[in-house]
């Protein structure tokens, strides 16, 4: 079944490059994302893997852990994490789940009903500390992802958790951000003491409050 925002992350067990690992004790207190691959030996896969390695200062700067999986075996991806090191300028520096039998691509529903060789997509998936799904993400297999997004959502969803604020259109960390409809202008101004300027009644902007 299709898992939406706000459903708890299914905890599994699987192998992977790393050895076997259990999704919530490897997560711990920590934000996850968890994406899957089509297959191994594919060329935009081999790129994406070599550029979540790189961004692995940016997901650790946030407190994220990564996760990825693709249905091969865990012989095939022991010769694919030799490629990505070789062309993509990168060792693998996480973990990459084999799931040859479909359990956990099946439990999150990475297989769409009508994909041609139950191949999984590229599904993303952003989980918080209290196990929640807080992004879902599906790419199709000809498109790499851009990591920078999912980074970019992932400061989105950490400062709304902690402040009254929305995030505008291709916001980025450090732009100004929207004050939350359900506050007055009253507790508006108590809570944003640098201010805001008001559009419209339900449109107000003020600097980010952690900057
Ligand atoms: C790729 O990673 O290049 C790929 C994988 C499956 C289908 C199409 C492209």
């Amino acid at each position: 079944m299709a898992l939406h925002l706000g459903d708890v992350a299914p905890d599994f067990t699987a192998e992977t490059t790393d050895g076997k690992l259990n999704l919530y004790e490897y997560l711990g207190e920590s934000w996850g994302v968890l994406f899957s691959h089509p297959a191994d030996f594919t060329p935009v896969c081999t790129t994406e893997l070599g550029m979540v390695a790189r961004l692995k200062p940016e997901f650790d700067r946030r407190n994220v852990k990564v996760l990825g999986l693709s249905v091969d075996p865990i012989e095939s991806h022991r010769g694919w994490v030799g490629d990505i090191e070789e062309t993509q300028g990168t060792a693998l520096n996480f973990p990459l789940i084999a799931d040859p039998d479909h359990s956990v691509a099946d439990l999150y529903d990475m297989v769409p009903p009508a994909a041609e060789n139950n191949l999984t997509v590229r599904s993303v998936f952003v989980i918080d500390p209290g196990r929640k799904v807080r992004l879902v993400i599906t790419y199709p297999a000809s498109t790499g992802r851009n990591f920078d997004e999912i980074l970019r959502v992932i400061d989105s969803l950490q400062l709304t958790d902690e402040y009254r604020v929305a995030t505008p259109v291709n916001w980025r960390d450090g732009d100004d951000v929207i004050v939350a409809t359900a506050l007055s202008d009253e507790e508006a101004e108590q809570r944003f003491p640098k201010g805001f300027r008001k559009l419209k009644d339900y449109l107000r902007i003020t600097p980010q409050p952690n900057r």
